[in-house]
């Protein structure tokens, strides 16, 4: 396995060869008046008393979700998940959402993966949602476990027929030779996942993230934000308002 090229950077550096300005061609300038012209929360949204909230973070994530599935939010269960190498670098993707529950937010991927060897090196990680249509963010971290062999199968064989095909083709984050290449495996794993519904994926592996944290944010339209923080301690949930 080959080292990340950002990893050769010396740290906290910025790379030699990063112009002084920034561009100023016709190009950079129409991407940049593109940026300025995007808004956000063009929409009316919800309103958010943390009075109202409830004890322990998870019915709270588990509503919040729900409202913005039916706010028509796009694929509410994708999440981005944070992980880090040894040296502390970073890295984020986007993930599904298998579940969430009193262990903790379920996620699923190839042990062998980035993430998989970041996870096996620093067992921490952060999950970020975030649901435009109704301006809410939430933020969980805290240590991650991975769940054994047969619960990680079950979770898998419980999928689709394409979540088992794209499992099946593995090697996930090895560098890949040619799009010709993936073609053959894919098509041989899609053949094999509709053959074999219980095929076995040794390297695929549930996760499961023990919540240390949980922080809600409502989106206002005044920029009067509210951060609802759940903080797990001494065998309980403190909560605390957090400023904009
Ligand atoms: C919407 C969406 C959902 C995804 N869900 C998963 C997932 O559940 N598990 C997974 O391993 N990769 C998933 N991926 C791919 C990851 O984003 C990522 O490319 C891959 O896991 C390799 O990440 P890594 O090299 O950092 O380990 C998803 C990508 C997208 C865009």
């Amino acid at each position: 396995m080959t080292d990340h090229p950002a990893h050769q950077h010396p740290r906290d550096a910025a790379p030699a060869d990063a112009p002084a300005h920034h561009s100023d061609d016709a190009e950079s300038q129409a991407f940049r008046e593109l940026l300025r012209g995007l808004r956000v929360w063009d929409v009316e949204l919800p309103s958010f008393d943390p009075a109202t909230a409830p004890a322990e973070p998870l019915p709270l994530f588990r509503q919040w979700l729900r409202e913005a599935a039916e706010a028509g939010v796009p694929e509410p269960h994708t999440m981005t998940l944070a992980t880090a190498d040894a040296a502390g670098v970073p890295s984020v993707r986007t993930l599904m959402l298998h579940d969430a529950d009193e262990r903790g937010w379920h996620f699923a991927s190839h042990r062998g993966s980035r993430k998989g060897r970041e996870l096996a090196e620093r067992p921490r990680a952060a999950l970020g949602f975030y649901w435009p249509a109704v301006g809410r963010q939430v933020r969980v971290h805290g240590p991650v476990t991975a769940a054994g062999p047969e619960e990680s199968a079950a979770d898998l064989h419980r999928r689709s027929t394409g979540a088992l095909a794209a499992a099946l083709v593995g090697r996930q984050s090895e560098v890949l030779g040619s799009a010709q290449e993936l073609a053959r495996a894919s098509e041989a794993a899609w053949e094999r996942a509709r053959r074999e519904p219980e095929a076995p994926v040794p390297s695929w592996t549930l996760y499961v993230l023990h919540p240390e944290e949980v922080e809600f944010f409502q989106g206002d339209a005044q920029r009067r934000h509210v951060r609802l923080n759940y903080r797990y301690q001494n065998g309980r949930w403190a909560q605390e308002l957090l400023w904009p």
